[in-house]
């Protein structure tokens, strides 16, 4: 039987709808309009897609948005006086680095330069270690995505084993913090995964739901699934045969009871949890004025 598909991009539609709805009524009550800025730093084409695509989305959410563009010589130095300035501009509301960043530049210093008020990423070690806590101020934005997918397609977590493939700080890292989390959407029992794991293969076959973000095409295989289970695939690799995601998909539906697709899965969801945290980031900002 083949797996029905988890729709990302229908349930991107609707928590853009979501969010827009929220800012209309934001501006409506405030006069605030909430503002993201977002800084690329070189000439990365995938980067220059992604944050393209952010900027569009916040612009038909009713957000302002400003573009920063910086060669790729750029250097730290530099890039820490423009994060510096957008720190201290109250018309900015969130701050977004995009990542990667050139090999020069020291990224774990400018990402805890910018103000935690504003990490709608939710990487500065402040906000990190409050979601290890349990007291998030913004959810990371791929992560928080793939809560909600979950928890809108009537997935439940409490209890499931729950295998994440990849410990990057983007994904995987927070992914299995926000699954292990008592309450709606966590109390899974999780086990991350990555190079170094011993034996594989039997690890993710014990997985009710599989979390996929190690950033290598077609990784997972049929018989790296068990059947009847969820497989969320958040790779995009780019490919000579256009994008590819992590899982190798025509051969791991015949196993999963359910699906992401690449393009059209949990890609798309990442910009619309942006676009809720930009509003959280302005909402906070107007209560601590
Ligand atoms: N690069 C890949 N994913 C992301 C993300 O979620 N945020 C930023 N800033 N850069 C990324």
């Amino acid at each position: 039987m083949s797996a029905a598909i988890l729709d990302g991009k229908s349930l991107s539609e609707q928590l853009r709808a979501e969010a827009a709805a929220e800012v209309a009524d934001f501006v409506k009550q405030t006069g605030v309009v909430p503002c993201l800025a977002a800084v690329l730093v070189g000439d990365d084409p995938g980067s220059q897609v992604y944050v393209r695509n952010k900027e569009k989305a916040c612009e038909k959410a009713g957000i302002a948005s400003q573009m920063h563009r910086l060669p790729k010589e750029t250097t730290t130095d530099e890039l820490l006086t423009l994060v510096d300035r957008l720190n201290r501009d109250p018309a900015v509301h969130g701050i977004l680095v995009q990542l990667p960043l050139p090999k020069q530049i020291d990224e774990r210093r400018v990402l805890e330069a910018v103000s935690p008020m504003k990490d709608v990423d939710a990487f500065h070690p402040e906000n990190v270690g409050r979601i290890v806590q349990g007291r998030p101020r913004f959810l990371p934005c791929t992560p928080h995505g793939i809560v909600e997918m979950l928890r809108r397609n009537n997935i439940p977590t409490a209890g499931a084993n729950v295998v994440v493939v990849g410990r990057s700080d983007i994904v995987g890292k927070p992914m299995a913090i926000l699954l292990m989390q008592r309450g709606p959407a966590g109390d899974a029992t999780v086990t991350v995964c990555h190079s170094r794991t011993r034996d594989l293969p039997a690890v993710t076959r014990s997985a009710d739901i599989l979390i996929v973000a190690i950033g290598q095409p077609k990784f997972i295989k049929a018989d790296m699934v068990k059947p009847g289970a969820v497989v969320i695939d958040v790779g995009m690799n780019r490919t000579e045969a256009g994008l590819v995601g992590d899982v190798d998909f025509p051969a791991v539906k015949e196993v999963a009871a359910r699906i992401t697709p690449v393009p059209g899965g949990v890609g798309l969801l990442t910009v619309a949890m942006l676009l809720h945290n930009t509003l959280a980031a302005a909402r906070l900002q107007q209560t601590s004025r």
